[in-house]
């Protein structure tokens, strides 16, 4: 992959950043709301999956090796593209998860086209939230499910530090409480709609241990040591978060697309009082 120079790594979002520096995992729960997802969804072999905003590749790789299903996983940036190509191939699944660059709001896919459809901290870039995710809705088929994991507000924090986090963390992100998700998801016809809260822990030492493992943690400090815009940005980053930590968290929101079949497994275990 060609070296970026500090100019071109200075404009780069935070996540393209943490993918660069070597993170596999880049969202706010990590693989804790990955792991909700998993088991809500019910993956099944040979099932038709979407991943949307897929980064390095790393949920799609897990849901066809853990799963045996057959993932299309699409982002919007060529350089994830590039890492989640390279990452397929080294665990030898190419023939089971298909790379497409895609956008959210406008989805190159019939409609139908998936039984289930995951999206882990992607809505949220998106300038209009309802018509990503009408899109994402479109392409799941009737009866399928869709589960979208983003950042919430749990409670509003103060004026200067929300604006450095939306004017300068990640420009242009938008997200605000688990209620207003659920908005969005009712308001495409989307039925049984559950959310889930889920802890924000992105590049907390916990997380990083939990997400990357030991070997992983030390080899993405290693290279976030290698270059000095890597070291001042990371500190940046790091600064900001743990002061906005305490107003974040984020959620896992499931819902299913409407069909007159009987309501989804997710819906069954809340009800039985075994919840998730
Ligand atoms: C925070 S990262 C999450 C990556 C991955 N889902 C994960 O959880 O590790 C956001 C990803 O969404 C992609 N993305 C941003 N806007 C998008 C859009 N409009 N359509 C598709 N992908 C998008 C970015 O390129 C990036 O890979």
């Amino acid at each position: 992959m060609a070296r970026l120079t500090p100019a071109e790594l200075k404009l780069l979002d935070p996540y393209t950043l943490m993918a660069i520096l070597g993170k596999k995992v880049i969202r706010p729960g990590g693989r804790v709301s990955t792991e909700t997802i998993f088991r809500m969804a019910e993956f099944r072999t040979g099932q038709n999956v979407l991943d949307i905003g897929c980064g390095v590749g790393e949920t799609a790789i897990e849901i066809a090796s853990r799963f045996g299903c057959r993932v299309t996983a699409v982002d919007i940036d060529n350089l994830m593209l590039e890492y989640a190509r390279n990452n397929i191939r080294r665990v030898g699944l190419a023939d089971r998860v298909t790379l497409k660059q895609g956008d959210i709001q406008a989805l190159p896919f019939a409609d139908g086209a998936f039984d289930t459809i995951t999206i882990e901290a992607v809505s949220m870039f998106t300038r209009d939230q309802q018509t990503s995710i009408q899109e994402v809705v479109r392409v799941c088929r009737p009866g399928g499910y869709v589960f979208d994991h983003e950042f919430v507000w749990v409670r509003q924090p103060p004026a200067d530090l929300r604006l450095v986090f939306d004017s300068m963390v990640c420009p242009g992100m938008s997200f605000e409480t688990e209620d207003e998700w659920r908005e969005l998801y009712g308001a495409t016809g989307q039925k049984d709609i559950r959310a889930v809260p889920v802890p924000f822990d992105l590049l907390t030492p916990r997380g990083m241990l939990r997400d990357e493992g030991v070997t992983g943690t030390v080899a993405f400090i290693g290279r976030a040591m290698s270059r000095w815009v890597y070291i001042t940005r990371m500190l940046w980053l790091i600064r900001v978060l743990v002061k906005v930590s305490p107003y974040l968290g984020s959620v896992v929101i499931a819902s299913a697309k409407p069909n007159d079949a009987s309501p989804p497994a997710y819906q069954r275990e809340q009800r039985d009082g075994d919840g998730v």
